[in-house]
């Protein structure tokens, strides 16, 4: 079994979906929210699929446009016993630095409503790792667990956010011709702090890069990062299909054969 740990079903058509639960059957995934409109698309797939659970958060990108009552119905939300965590939030510096101190405090409040639920954080930071390492830093020995999703940081770095109890979101980009640094980091960097993530509709990994991603590539995310560890493909996705399991609290239990693999 699988875990895409980090993909976007709102941004398909009902056609592509159907192609892509069918493919899916035996997999899971976790849908992630960037605002208020997609987190409740999140729990319509939530309550739809029972494979499907969900991560609802204001996205970086999207926070001109929040308003306060988005914060009131997150919190609502999180009462579902699909949603799983807080996500996807962080910081992004690529298109504007003028509203770091509000991208800012919008992560941590966010943190703050994690820390309340207890929920796991899945993080997007763009040009901005000091800053997210800065703020994670303040929630050091808190017990809070924290996913960088499709880091793309040195190996130096990730050693400081594992001193955090971090994990990180491993994608399509590890197949990628010039991902030097993200190879590297999964050369060097134990099994134990992984997660395999497709961030569908984007990051399509090769050979099918520059056509829409798909949950179900994360097969080849997988297959990538058995070659760069030299391990079978099958401890790979077991290992961090039980990652997934435990750090999002999921109700699955890995099957026998899969277990015995
Ligand atoms: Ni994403």
């Amino acid at each position: 079994m699988l875990v895409d740990t980090h993909c976007h079903l709102d941004e398909y058509s009902d056609d592509e979906l159907e192609i892509v639960m069918s493919r899916m059957k035996n997999h899971v995934m976790i849908v992630c929210g960037v605002n208020a409109f997609t987190n409740r698309r999140v729990l319509q797939l939530c309550d739809t699929y029972n494979n499907i659970y969900g991560v609802i958060g204001i996205h970086p990108e999207e926070i001109a446009q929040v308003k306060e009552e988005d914060f009131d119905e997150m919190e609502v939300m999180l009462k579902s016993s699909k949603v799983v965590g807080i996500g996807e939030i962080g910081l992004d510096y690529h298109y504007t630095k003028e509203n770091m101190e509000k991208q800012k405090a919008i992560f941590i409040r966010q943190i703050e409503l994690a820390k309340k639920y207890r929920m796991p954080i899945v993080i997007h930071s763009r040009e901005a790792i000091q800053d997210t390492y800065d703020i994670l830093c303040q929630y050091r020995g808190q017990n809070l667990q924290f996913i960088l999703h499709a880091y793309s940081g040195s190996v130096e770095m990730a050693k400081k956010f594992i001193d955090l109890g971090v994990k990180f979101g491993i994608g399509g980009v590890v197949t990628f011709k010039n991902a030097g640094r993200v190879k590297e980091v999964v050369e060097t960097i134990s099994m134990d702090h992984f997660l395999l993530e497709t961030d569908s509709p984007y990051l399509t990994p090769e050979p099918y890069r520059g056509t829409k991603n798909k949950p179900y590539y994360v097969k080849l995310v997988a297959e990538k990062v058995a070659e760069l560890k030299r391990m079978p493909v099958e401890d790979v996705i077991k290992i961090t299909s039980n990652h997934a399991i435990s750090i999002f609290r999921l109700p699955i239990k890995l099957n026998r054969s899969e277990e015995n693999k």
